[in-house]
């Protein structure tokens, strides 16, 4: 059917008027790397749908209702039952807190029923089992969820040595996430549904999803009937929406099948939520079993099958900043990790980030995130969402651009194996990386090599891990930010590179080659 806009601008941010010229000179001076480089002087910024969402007006007066208290600010109980309300939809809830406080209208009475709410058993413990029992941790984006997460496991396992690091499988880590693991002593393990890149009608993508996404369960059963792995892994990461594979959604087969395998083995699994709403508008839209159902019913679905979740609310909360670390109360994770495994994420928490109720946020931000995720959970919202993802990938399709069909939920890809199909180059030469540098200097729309030079293809021993990593170009589309000026814009841009291929130079890296995560940090050239 025929979708309709889904909001109104109403604060508008004029650009500044840029030549390639000045572009160039500011990309030498930043040594070709295109984090560096300053988002004054980009027309159109892909980089990332992170932290970049124009937040609604909503938002913003939620803003200036929070307070900023060093102990239990409004936005603390605020956020709290948004959670509640999202995940687990309690019937007493409903936004009542969050539309009280907007109102001005919460008193005393309201505060002590949110508070003495006997919630527990769930991902949100309230007031008082909260204090004894801690299970939800605010934090300031999602990579902190992931450290205090990882280091407060590794710290339980060393407690109780094993003879080797304990594996945590996934369907796909993002780079912070697979980082944080790592340097707390776990070993990866990757299971990627296999065809990320296989070839997909235009004409089918709108009625069909193959689920990309989707963690490979007959390649992880193999794995762990192996009794050497299984007794060794300790956690399984379900990462919706898979940014490690282009952005693509998880089905809610699959997201049974993970919990089925995981609890075969006795094992937690977490979700990476990060873009949970967005995966939910691709369960509903593709999956005939929730065809008429609301994401208010797909999200509680999902969750379901978590046993705990990490998530970074600058995607899918709509907000500039802000996350969270949540545990089932009295679940697989407390269970196999200690029933004071809570105690000491808070401990932590506070060490790390401050008090509980704020975890490095100001009061208002937290506001904010709790009116973000009320309203980025809406049916309607996330239809116009997935709708302008969907148009900007046909877009680029219909100028014969090689893009991954059908798009993820928050960003499309390109296929540079295929875009740059018959010039002769080399993943050595990173020539994806040349067309980023060369489409920000010449029309100063700024994307991101996902591809051998940011997944450090070079340092791969074998060929199998060689060949894993995919060679894409992302274009991450901020929340409630664009319009089709920017879309048609660029997919033109886009359009004219491809035409001229053969002559965009391939990028060397000057300088940082073997730091971590070198795509923040190392210097190139073209
Ligand atoms: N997990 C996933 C799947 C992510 O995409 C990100 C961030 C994180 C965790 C970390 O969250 O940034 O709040 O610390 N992704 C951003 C991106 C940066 O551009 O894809 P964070």
């Amino acid at each position: 059917h025929l979708i309709p806009p889904t909001h109104n601008v109403t604060v508008v941010r004029p650009h500044i008027s840029v030549t390639p010229e000045e572009r160039e000179a500011v990309l030498r001076a930043v040594e070709y790397n295109v984090f560096a480089f300053p988002a004054a002087l980009v027309t159109c910024d892909f980089l990332s749908d992170s932290g970049a969402a124009a937040m609604t007006d909503v938002q913003w007066a939620a803003m200036l209702r929070g307070d900023e208290s060093y102990g239990r600010n409004a936005g603390y109980y605020c956020l709290l039952d948004a959670f509640r309300d999202i995940l687990e939809r309690p019937e007493n809830l409903r936004e009542r807190l969050f539309r009280d406080v907007m109102a001005g209208t919460a008193d005393a009475a309201m505060y002590l029923a949110t508070f003495l709410q006997p919630h527990s058993g769930g991902f949100v413990n309230g007031g008082p089992v909260q204090l004894i029992r801690p299970n939800f941790f605010i934090v300031p984006q999602g990579r902190c969820a992931e450290a205090l997460l990882f280091s407060t496991m590794a710290d339980a396992i060393r407690t109780n040595p094993t003879v080797q690091p304990p594996i945590i499988i996934s369907n796909g880590f993002f780079d912070t996430t697979g980082a944080n693991a790592s340097a707390a002593g776990f070993e990866l393990h990757t299971f990627t549904q296999p065809g990320l890149t296989d070839p997909f009608p235009l004409e089918r993508v709108r009625k069909e999803n193959p689920f990309r996404g989707n963690f490979d369960v007959a390649a992880a059963t193999a794995f762990l009937s192996d009794p050497a792995n299984a007794s060794r892994t300790t956690l399984v990461l379900l990462t919706i929406t898979n940014n490690w594979a282009a952005g693509q959604p998880v089905s809610m087969a699959n997201i049974e099948a993970v919990a089925a395998l995981a609890r075969a083995h006795g094992m937690p699994v977490f979700f990476d939520a990060c873009r949970f709403a967005e995966n939910a508008a691709f369960i509903k839209k593709f999956e005939p079993r929730y065809r008429d159902a609301s994401i208010a019913t797909v999200v509680t679905d999902m969750f379901r099958h978590a046993d705990g979740f990490t998530i970074s609310l600058k995607k899918d909360g709509v907000v500039n900043m802000g996350g969270a670390l949540s545990f089932r109360d009295k679940g697989v994770f407390a269970t196999r990790f200690g029933p004071g495994i809570g105690v000491r994420l808070k401990e932590r928490q506070v060490a790390m980030y401050g008090n509980d109720s704020y975890g490095a946020m100001s009061g208002r931000d937290l506001m904010a995130a709790a009116a973000g995720l009320y309203q980025g959970t809406q049916d309607t919202y996330l239809e116009g969402r997935l709708e302008q993802v969907c148009n900007f990938a046909q877009r680029l399709e219909k100028k014969g651009i090689p893009v991954l069909l059908p798009p993820g939920g928050s960003a499309v890809f390109l296929d540079m194996d295929r875009f740059f199909a018959g010039c002769g180059r080399s993943h050595a030469d990173f020539p994806a990386v040349g067309f980023t540098l060369e489409l920000l200097r010449e029309h100063g729309i700024r994307t991101w090599e996902a591809g051998p030079f940011s997944w450090e293809w070079d340092k791969k021993t074998t060929q199998e891990e060689r060949d894993r990593i995919p060679n894409l170009v992302r274009l991450a589309v901020p929340r409630n930010a664009m319009t089709d000026q920017h879309f048609e814009y660029t997919a033109e841009a886009i359009s004219r590179l491809h035409k001229k291929r053969h002559t965009i130079p391939g990028a060397r890296i000057t300088r940082g080659a073997d730091l971590r995560m070198r795509h923040f940090q190392s210097g190139l050239e073209p």
